[in-house]
């Protein structure tokens, strides 16, 4: 349905994508991998508040291009990307992501936030969408919607996700049902609608043989998180069951039998009017 949409609104010139908390670029790969972006012209403006996130880009974007139908060329602090019949040429910009929406007078055919909003704060989303173009979309794919689960139960799975969740929420922006949020917002919104809304869940599971990639590691990483947010609240109200908590979930890390779950959201829409 993206596709087809942003096929048609490459008439008047290259297609104009905004990118805001863009990360290192992972979604330029997506984009061009699933086929989305349009066979023409794409400016891609790739805006994160974090400095080395969009330094990483352009090298991270040319060794993705070696090895496919892809050729990179990086110079003056963007990537161009040439395939057949397609040049998407990635401009990193280093900013937060409302502050740049508000500041600039270009407009976008396609504005993403991937796994963003739950930091960024729905408020921000009204402005965000003003620097989409009339008729021209909004796509927030992966917006964490509330759910934090880790299996084989625990006793204290609901006051570790309840504390994890509190966190989140006590920080400036922070949302931990950021999805539902946002979808309540856009659809009310007076000058867009939604298109399309559906769950992105995570599910990182072992199979038969342990796990099959970098799981563990991963799983490390999300233990590690959830540890350092529940010690950053005043009191988390678990006292020693915690460090049990945790010392049973790295076991099971260990020995491939955790399994941990999300739940995200898709949100695509579309800002009312027509193309210039
Ligand atoms: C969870 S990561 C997602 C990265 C990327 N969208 C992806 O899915 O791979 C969130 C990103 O948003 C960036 N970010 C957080 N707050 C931001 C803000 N206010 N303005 C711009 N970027 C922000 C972070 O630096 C981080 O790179």
């Amino acid at each position: 349905m993206l596709g087809e949409g942003l096929a048609g609104r490459t008439a008047a010139g290259p297609l104009r994508v905004l990118e805001v908390g863009a990360g290192v670029g992972t979604m330029v790969e997506r984009l061009w991998e699933w086929d989305v972006l349009p066979e023409t012209a794409v400016e891609y403006t790739a805006v994160d508040v974090d400095e080395a996130n969009v330094g990483a880009i352009p090298d991270r974007l040319t060794a993705w291009a070696s090895g496919r139908a892809v050729t990179a060329r990086a110079g003056g602090g963007t990537v161009e990307l040439r395939g057949p019949g397609r040049t998407v040429t990635v401009d990193p910009v280093a900013a937060e992501a409302s502050a740049f929406a508000a500041g600039t007078d270009r407009e976008w055919d396609l504005l993403v936030g991937m796994a963003l909003l739950d930091v960024l704060g729905v408020d921000r989303v009204p402005g965000l969408v003003s620097a989409v173009a009339p008729g021209g979309y909004w796509y927030f794919p992966v917006t964490f919607d509330g759910g934090t689960r880790f299996v084989p139960d625990h006793p204290a799975d609901r006051a570790v996700e309840r504390a994890y969740h509190r966190h989140m929420d006590g920080k400036p922006g922070g949302d931990s049902r950021a999805g539902s949020h946002a979808l309540e917002r856009l659809r009310t919104a007076a000058t867009t609608s939604v298109e399309g809304v559906a769950g992105s869940d995570w599910v990182v599971r072992p199979d038969g043989d342990g796990y099959p990639g970098d799981e563990a590691y991963f799983l490390g990483y999300v233990l590690d998180t959830v540890e350092g947010a529940l010690g950053e609240l005043d009191d988390h109200g678990l006292g020693d069951t915690l460090d049990d908590w945790l010392a049973t979930r790295r076991r099971q890390v260990e020995s491939a039998e955790l399994t941990y779950l999300t739940h995200q959201l898709d949100l695509l829409g579309r800002v009312d009017g027509s193309p210039a």
